[in-house]
C-alpha cells in the first residue's frame, strides 16, 4: 500500500517536472521565433530607425512597443539639429535630446547625434554671421557644448551633414564661404574628437553612390586622415526610389569607402514609389515642388498601393538588402529613415501632402508584406 503511493507519488513528480520543463523549452523557443529585423540581422550590422519627437517622448505606446522590438539603433530625425537643440546664441533647447538619449541607453541602444555642422535646418542666427572669427568661436562652442554633454552617451556622431556639391565641389554653404575652403570640417571633426572620444565620427551626405560625388568623399576623408585628424566612417543616407540608383554604383561606393580604412553606414534608407518631379537632383530639403500640390498624377496610391507597386517595392528592397548582406564586413549599420510610414518625410517631400510606403511598417503600424521579404533574405541565407 505504502508503495503504491509512493510510485503514484513520484511518476505524478515526475510528470509535474517533465510538464515544466515542455513549459519552459515552448517560451524559449516562442522568444527563439519572435522574429524582428534588429535579431534577424543580429551579427551582420545593426538596423537602426529615426525618432521623430513624438516617438522619443513615447507617446504612443504601440509606437515604443514597435521601436524596441524591432531596431537596436536610433537616430534622432530633427531634434539635435542646429535650429532645435541651439536656436538662440545663448538658448540651448536640451528637453527633448536629453530624453532621446535617455530612450536610447533605457533600451540599450546604439545612440547616433545627427548632427553637429549642416548648412539645413541651422539656426537663422547662424546665418547672420558675417566672419570668420566669430564662427570659429561659435561653431567651436556649439560643438563642446553638445558633443560634450553627451560625451560617453552619443555612441556616434554625424559630425558634417552635406558638404558636398553632386560633382564632387565643395558646397558653398556659410561655412565654407566664411573659411573660405574645406577646413571648416577639419576644425569639426577636431572638436568632435576631444569632446566625444569615445565616440564613432561620421561624414554623412545624400547621393554618395554617384561617382562624382564619391571623388569628393574621397578628397575630404583623405585630408583629413593626412592631418591625422579622427574619422571613423561614411553615412551614406540611402533616400532612394525604385527606379534607382543602380546596385553596382551603390556598391562601387561601398567598396570605395570601405578602402580608405572606415566603415560604412546607411544612415537614412527609404525607397520611394511615388513619381519624382525629378530634374531634381538627390535629397537637398530646400527644393519644393508647389506647382505639384494636389495633382492626382503625382500622388497615385492615396488609396492603397497597387499590386504591381508593391512587387516592385519588395524586389527593390530585396537588392538593397541583398547587397548589404553581401557587404556586410562593411556595413556597421543600416538605419531606415522612420518608423512608419504615416511618419515619413517622404509624404511632404518634395511635394507637400502626398501618400506614400517607402518604410517597412504601415501607417498603422504593422510589418507591412516588404517586411516579410526582408526578413526571408535572412533565411535564405543561413
Ligand atoms: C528631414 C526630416 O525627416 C524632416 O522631418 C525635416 O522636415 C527635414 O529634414 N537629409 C537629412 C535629414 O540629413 O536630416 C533630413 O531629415 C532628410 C534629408
Amino acid at each position: 500500500m505504502f508503495n503504491k503511493i509512493n510510485s503514484t507519488l513520484l511518476l505524478f513528480s515526475i510528470c509535474f517536472l517533465s510538464c515544466k520543463e515542455a513549459k519552459k523549452e515552448n517560451t524559449i523557443q516562442n522568444q527563439e521565433i519572435e522574429i524582428s529585423l534588429k535579431k534577424s540581422y543580429n551579427g551582420d550590422f545593426l538596423i537602426g530607425t529615426a525618432l521623430n519627437t513624438g516617438q522619443i517622448k513615447e507617446v504612443d505606446a504601440k509606437q515604443t512597443t514597435l521601436i524596441t522590438k524591432e531596431f537596436n539603433a536610433i537616430t534622432p530625425e530633427n531634434d539635435l539639429k542646429w535650429e532645435q537643440i541651439h536656436p538662440e546664441k545663448d538658448t540651448y533647447n536640451f528637453e527633448v535630446s536629453d530624453a532621446y538619449v535617455a530612450f536610447g541607453k533605457k533600451n540599450n541602444m546604439h545612440v547616433v547625434g545627427h548632427t553637429l555642422l549642416w548648412h539645413s535646418q541651422l539656426a537663422p542666427w547662424v546665418n547672420e554671421i558675417k566672419n570668420k572669427d566669430t564662427l570659429v568661436n561659435q561653431i567651436t562652442k556649439h560643438i563642446n557644448t553638445i558633443a560634450g554633454r553627451y560625451k560617453g552617451k552619443i555612441d556616434s556622431w554625424d559630425v558634417v551633414n552635406e558638404a558636398l556639391n553632386e560633382d564632387g565641389t565643395p558646397r558653398e554653404s556659410i561655412f565654407y564661404k566664411l573659411f573660405g575652403d574645406e577646413s571648416y570640417l577639419e576644425l569639426a571633426f577636431k572638436l568632435a574628437a576631444k569632446a566625444a572620444p569615445d565616440a564613432e565620427l561620421v561624414y554623412n551626405d545624400y547621393n554618395l553612390w554617384k561617382p562624382a560625388k564619391r571623388e569628393g568623399v574621397i578628397r575630404v576623408v583623405k585630408n583629413l586622415q593626412a592631418k591625422g585628424i579622427k574619422i571613423d566612417g561614411v553615412g551614406m543616407q540611402a533616400h532612394w526610389s525604385i527606379e534607382g540608383p543602380s546596385i553596382e554604383d551603390i556598391e562601387n561606393s561601398i567598396i570605395a569607402y570601405s578602402d580608405l580604412g572606415v566603415k560604412v553606414m546607411f544612415t537614412e534608407l527609404d525607397v520611394t514609389a511615388l513619381p519624382n518631379p525629378w530634374e531634381l537632383d538627390g535629397a537637398a530639403v530646400e527644393q519644393s515642388y508647389e506647382r505639384y500640390e494636389g495633382d492626382p498624377k503625382m500622388d497615385p496610391y492615396v488609396d492603397g498601393l497597387t499590386e504591381e507597386a508593391k512587387q516592385k517595392i519588395a524586389k527593390r528592397y530585396e537588392d538593397i538588402f541583398n547587397l548589404f548582406l553581401k557587404h556586410k564586413d562593411k556595413i556597421s549599420r543600416v538605419t531606415f529613415w522612420g518608423v512608419n510610414d504615416g511618419q515619413s518625410w517622404l509624404n511632404d517631400w518634395p511635394i507637400n501632402g502626398r501618400t506614400n510606403y517607402p518604410l517597412l511598417f504601415g501607417r498603422d503600424n504593422k510589418p507591412k508584406e516588404v517586411y516579410n521579404n526582408v526578413i526571408a533574405l535572412k533565411n535564405k541565407a543561413k
